[in-house]
């Protein structure tokens, strides 16, 4: 049954589409599901009331956990209230390992603190197989002068070259703010966001499965970085907007033979494992041991030569 769902993009209720994929048998699951705040979708009524939205959610995660492999992930995204109710389910079926903050400020609410992050619960289903990679990310640098942000003091000589490995808290991603690289979908997610995830948590040709797909971010990124998908939305038009979108991707997200996420020109995550192949692709300068890196630039992705550059270098 598995095998005909497999890079599909299947219209209809996540509910029933999941109780016909096996136990076990995907690597991770992804949900981004509608957050019950009156969002104006294209069909779907985003207004439930609040008991039913819970039991309705718990049955979807249900679903997730039981399809998910003994060495993968479930990935939940949404705003803090809804995610402390999913920990009360989760903690009874699968095991915690994060709660990432992703910093990304919304609307003042009137009396109360402004929310400004959206969490992501991450939960594996067996902590002794879970598959999981260190990850990183470029340093901060100043967006005026392009020099690194942090002065780390008497730590400079020990940075690592690309950057720190990346915590619970993720400051460096953005919502998708301009309106050309937006869908006709009130809260598509950055394909980035998805592709730090993927990375994270899975190898090349496993499987992504996405019970809430929208415009298709996570099967996008899924499919750059050459891994399998199944994506699922109960709404044809957006569904027919992932096909489309689908289309016009292809597997290379890539630097050399090693996986990478991509943001315009610079990279924004690597696997903290693939450092030593990948910096064979970079050009950095010989007496790198005695730079201060406050003192480099940042580094560029030469499309080219497909390259990694150090700029400006001041010794
Ligand atoms: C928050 S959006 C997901 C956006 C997606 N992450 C993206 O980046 O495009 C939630 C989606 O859930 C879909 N949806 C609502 N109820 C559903 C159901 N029962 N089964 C499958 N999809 C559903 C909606 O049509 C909507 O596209």
């Amino acid at each position: 049954m598995l095998n005909k769902y497999i890079n599909s993009i299947i219209q209809g209720d996540c509910l029933e589409v999941m109780k016909n994929i096996p136990d076990n048998s995907v690597d991770i699951t992804f949900a981004d599901p509608p957050f019950n705040l009156k969002k104006k979708y294209n069909g779907y009524k985003d207004n439930k009331e609040f008991n039913t939205y819970l039991e309705w959610c718990k049955q979807w995660i249900y679903e997730m956990v039981r399809i998910t492999k003994p060495t993968g992930s479930i990935f939940v995204h949404n705003i803090p209230k809804w995610l402390t109710y999913y920990a009360d389910f989760l903690n009874e079926i699968a095991y915690f390992k994060h709660w990432i903050a992703w910093d990304a400020p919304t609307a003042p609410m009137g009396k109360s603190l402004q929310p400004s992050h959206y969490g992501i619960l991450y939960y594996v289903k067996d902590p002794e197989k879970n598959k999981f990679y260190e990850i990183r990310y470029p340093h901060k640098r100043c967006r005026k002068c392009d020099y690194l942000l942090k002065d780390y003091g008497g730590k400079k000589a020990k940075l690592h070259p690309f950057g720190p490995l990346i915590s619970d808290v993720w400051t460096d991603i953005y919502r998708i703010k301009h309106n050309k690289y937006r869908d006709e979908h009130p809260c598509q997610l950055p394909i980035h966001l998805l592709e730090r995830i993927i990375l994270m948590s899975t190898d090349e040709d496993d499987i992504v499965l996405d019970p809430f797909v929208g415009t298709g971010t996570t099967v996008i990124a899924a499919k750059r970085l050459e891994r399998r998908f199944i994506g699922i939305d109960i709404d044809e038009k957006y569904i027919n907007i992932t096909k489309d979108k689908l289309a016009g991707v292809s597997s290379n997200s890539k630097i050399g033979d090693i996986w990478v996420s991509f943001y315009l020109d610079e990279i924004e995550t690597i696997r903290d494992i693939d450092w030593v192949k990948l910096a064979q692709h970079f050009l950095i300068p010989e007496n790198i041991k005695d730079i201060d890196f406050t003192k480099i630039k940042k580094i560029k992705f030469d499309k080219q030569t497909r390259l990694l550059k150090y700029e400006n270098i001041k010794i």
